[in-house]
């Protein structure tokens, strides 16, 4: 875990979108240019010497993340984009939401065949999205060294989600009990 107070900057919103949800925003975190500079190089750090070649990051706020990761590990950024986005051939993974299914896409020559990718997203709730990303990155054969997020709710257990999909790490800066 980080030793940066994070949680500082992400504040709790109670009954959004729904009753009975807790919405995390992280925009307080991106508005603070020292904390956004500590959360990139923090993510980055832990995975500098993993020869990371590609970053791949979910529609939106994993571009948010992805990106100025991407940028500060030397690879480059790849998007998973929701459908109909992408303008050349794509591969899509769908996945269960607690209401209804979400679908994720990504263009079948992103990624060159040995290359590395990380997974990266502001938050990792019950890792639907980012174990999706995961097979998508493995559809287009990637090799997959991790995930990394801001925040990781425990409590939704994402790391079953994703040791379903593979036994890659998950870095998270911020857990959630
Ligand atoms: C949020 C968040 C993660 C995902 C985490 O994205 O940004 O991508 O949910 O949830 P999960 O682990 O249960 O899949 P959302 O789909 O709300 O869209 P956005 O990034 O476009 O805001
Ligand atoms: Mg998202």
């Amino acid at each position: 875990m980080a030793s940066f107070d994070y949680e500082s900057y992400i504040t709790d919103i109670p009954d959004y979108p729904e009753p009975g949800v807790v919405f995390k925003d992280i925009t307080p975190l991106f508005a603070d240019a020292e904390a956004m500079r500590r959360t990139v190089k923090d993510i980055a750090d832990h995975f500098r010497d993993a020869g990371v070649t590609k970053v791949v990051g979910p529609e939106a706020r994993g571009f948010m993340i992805g990106v100025p990761v991407a940028l500060e590990l030397g690879a480059g950024f790849i998007p998973a984009r929701k459908p109909g986005k992408l303008p050349r051939e794509t591969y899509a993974v769908s996945y269960e939401l607690e209401y209804g299914t979400d679908t994720l896409e990504i263009h079948r020559d992103a990624i060159q065949p040995g290359d590395r990718v990380l997974i990266v997203d502001d938050l990792i709730a019950t890792g639907g999205t980012a174990a999706a990303t995961g097979k998508l990155v493995q559809d287009v054969s990637g090799v997959l060294v991790g995930y990394a997020c801001i925040l990781e709710l425990t409590f939704l257990e994402p790391r079953k989600a994703l040791a379903a999909a593979g036994d890659q790490e998950l870095y998270s800066l911020v857990k959630v009990q």
